[in-house]
């Protein structure tokens, strides 16, 4: 089998570094004399013929720039049998031979419905959620987690002078990863996440006085959107010590931006691997990362694959939190 044409698309949330991942599908494709082209909007752009060539030109100063030059979507008719069989069709009349598909979870389900008939995929795993089973690292969160970073930072500026307690929802949908690293990184008070189940008292409230007793005046509550509110948080805790916490809804200012070295550097790693898979014959296959060292796997393994939060980031926090 011989590749000849190769489509690319973006679906789920962006992520910062997905343009680098498209970057280097096209120049490594158009490398090895392969033709690329962009499908726009997710799986949508392949139910309704939505694509356009792409050259080296295309993809010219999109490596420093957050969010997708290809849209995204989630596509709701993708999940239909109608909608797949569309897509496939869009593909055998355009002859395009090989999808390369860039996002999270629900991408990799589209991905090996198209590959049950017949297209060739791949998959390069995109999410600032980070909670993509088969992969240590997917493109997105080092820039997420960096601007939550910073933006909690400037937020404790404010809580400090004010010797206030803050608390700060950060996305993640129903993972943690997001929040927990943040957590650690920002010094965070107590760090909600959904993988462990809390006892307020103990892990928020007592959290908190021993702080004060350690002399802090100041408290950063960082909540993973998936543990709960932060409002309601912020009420929990204003009840139980007459504190009067603010509410910072991070939200999806967490996704833009331009992205980290690290994400520019990955998104490239893995664009060219995609396409080297392709021409290696490989397909229902995602590219990961696995004890440092990039590689790949089945999607319908990956799928089956769990993993939660590390125990070591747990221990550490609970360290760092003296409690
Ligand atoms: O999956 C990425 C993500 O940003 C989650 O962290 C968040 O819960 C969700 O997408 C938000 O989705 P939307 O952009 O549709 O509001």
């Amino acid at each position: 089998m011989s590749i000849k044409r190769i489509g690319v698309l973006t679906s789920g949330g962006d992520a910062p570094g997905m343009n680098a991942a498209v970057r280097a599908v096209v120049r490594t494709a158009l490398f090895h004399d392969v033709e690329v082209y962009g499908i726009l909007r997710g799986y949508n752009g392949l139910i309704n013929g939505d694509i356009i060539r792409l050259d080296e030109k295309s993809v010219s100063r999109t490596i420093n720039r957050g969010g997708t030059i290809l849209y995204t979507a989630r596509s709701k008719e993708f999940m239909t049998e109608e909608g797949q069989r569309k897509a496939v069709s869009t593909c055998k009349f355009l002859g395009l031979d090989s999808v390369i598909a860039i996002g999270g979870d629900g991408t990799f389900r589209g991905a090996r419905a198209l590959s049950s008939h017949g297209i060739n995929v791949v998959c390069i795993p995109a999410t600032i959620d980070n909670d993509i089973s088969c992969t240590n690292y997917s493109i997105g969160f080092d820039t997420a987690a960096n601007t939550a970073i910073e933006c909690i930072d400037k937020l404790r500026d404010t809580m400090q002078s004010h010797e206030r307690c803050s608390v700060v929802e950060v996305m993640g949908r129903n993972a943690g990863y997001l929040a927990m690293y943040v957590g650690l990184a920002v010094g965070a008070t107590a760090v909600l996440v959904p993988e462990k189940t809390i006892d307020f008292d103990k892990d928020v409230i007592e959290k908190i006085r021993q702080a004060r007793f350690n002399g802090f005046t100041h408290y950063m509550i960082v909540v993973a959107e998936g543990a709960g509110s932060a409002s309601e948080i912020a009420a929990k805790i204003k009840e139980a010590i007459d504190l009067d916490p603010r509410v910072t809804v991070l939200g999806h200012i967490q996704r833009g931006g331009s992205p980290t070295g690290r994400d520019r550097v990955n998104a490239t790693k893995m664009g060219y691997l995609a396409v080297e898979l392709l021409l290696a014959n490989k397909t229902n296959r995602i590219v990961c990362t696995s004890k440092g060292s990039f590689t790949d796997v089945d999607i319908d393994d990956a799928l089956q694959m769990h993993r939660s939060i590390q125990s070591m980031e747990v221990d550490v926090l609970a360290a760092m939190t003296g409690l």
